[in-house]
């Protein structure tokens, strides 16, 4: 995010634009928490993880007159342009704060960046913040795999993802996993265990003497709890394997938690930030609205949703409410994009435990 707030200042700057920046997001507009952002302010942030604003949950903000109060903030200031950057709830909130039926006739303009390690954002490719959590689910695992490896054991590691299974179906990929598990997939918790027991089998029969071991990445937004999870699948493997030394087939749990979503942000992360800053600041510098900056939409953008950036062939300026209402389908595992991954998924299943 550092990234975006430093591009999104040089460029206004240049452009002779005075740029403030505004702490802990919707909370601090209402707090009226303003810091000047000058070249010197901004120089050495990329590198750094977070926001040097700041971030915070704002659940008034769903309320009318606490939006009425917010933008009383912002002409007070003079403020006539925000690059809002964050996931679902920023943006919905600047949806609303600039809606012309209740901002009046100078609503002020508002573009956004996609931020989310959850990457459930509708139609952008990316969200910043995604590469740098899979890289660091990358680094964890393969930690985790040597011990696996060493001790013929199965891990469950648990990945970050409330709604959407992104993360641990790519980092699933990028480990070299044996099985990902994601809500989209829509599984009963006995279809689950069983899943997991047959793989642990599977490559248990495989491998007949070395390596066995099972590498399995589940996303936070699979509801059944992780313990339960170990609980039901090493009684089952019991079960089924009733010669094997209890310790042989005794599964292991890791929840990378919020580990996941820190970090400094990789080389790609600070250049995604950079570009869509650049390409959601431009746009408000142009005196566009109702806009998010989008990394390369994976699914098709409708010519009435948005069009390619004259600044930059991989970003696209998307209509706000065509991203909340994608966004509301993809969480829900509803839309094209979703059922095209968990499809995509079931496909390949086997072929990830070869
Ligand atoms: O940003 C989304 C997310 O990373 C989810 O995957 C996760 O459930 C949530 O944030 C955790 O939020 P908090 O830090 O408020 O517990």
């Amino acid at each position: 995010m550092n990234a975006a707030i430093r591009a999104a200042t040089l460029i206004a700057r240049a452009a002779g634009v005075d740029v403030v920046g505004i702490e802990r997001g919707w909370r601090g507009l209402l707090d009226d928490a303003f810091v000047p952002l000058a070249t010197q302010d901004v120089q050495g942030i990329l590198r750094e993880g977070g926001t040097v604003l700041g971030s915070a949950r704002c659940k008034e903000f769903h309320q009318r007159e606490v939006r009425d109060h917010a933008r009383a903030v912002l002409t007070r200031r003079g403020v006539d342009g925000l690059v809002v950057i964050g996931g679902n709830g920023s943006l919905t909130g600047a949806q609303a704060l600039a809606d012309p039926n209740e901002a009046g006739d100078k609503p002020p303009l508002v573009v956004g960046v996609p931020a989310s390690i959850d990457n459930d954002l509708g139609l952008t490719g990316l969200a910043i913040g995604v590469d740098t959590a899979m890289n660091t689910i990358v680094e964890a695992c393969d930690k985790i795999a040597d011990t696996a490896t060493a001790h013929d054991r199965t891990f469950i590691i648990e990945v970050m993802g409330r709604d959407c299974g992104y993360l641990a179906m790519t980092s699933a990929i990028a480990v070299g996993a044996d099985l990902a598990l994601f809500p989209e997939a829509g599984k009963a918790e006995d279809k689950i265990v069983d899943q997991i027991v047959n793989t642990v089998l599977a490559v248990r029969k495989r491998q007949q003497k070395r390596a066995r071991r099972v590498l399995i990445i589940k996303a936070e937004g699979v509801s059944m709890p992780v313990e339960r999870m170990k609980a039901a699948v090493d009684a089952k493997l019991r079960e089924r394997s009733p010669d094997a030394e209890p310790s042989s087939i005794e599964t292991r749990v890791t929840v990378l938690g919020h580990v996941v979503r820190g970090g400094r942000p990789s080389a790609f992360d600070r250049l995604l930030g950079s570009r869509l800053g650049n390409v959601a600041v431009r746009a408000l510098l142009g005196g566009m609205t109702h806009k998010m900056a989008a990394w390369m939409s994976p699914a098709e953008v409708p010519a009435s949703a948005g069009a390619r950036s004259p600044y930059d062939p991989h970003c696209w300026l998307v209509d706000l409410q065509a991203v909340l209402a994608e966004t509301e389908i993809l969480i829900a595992g509803k839309s094209p994009l979703a059922r095209w991954r968990a499809g995509a998924f079931e496909e390949i299943e086997d072929a990830l435990l070869l």
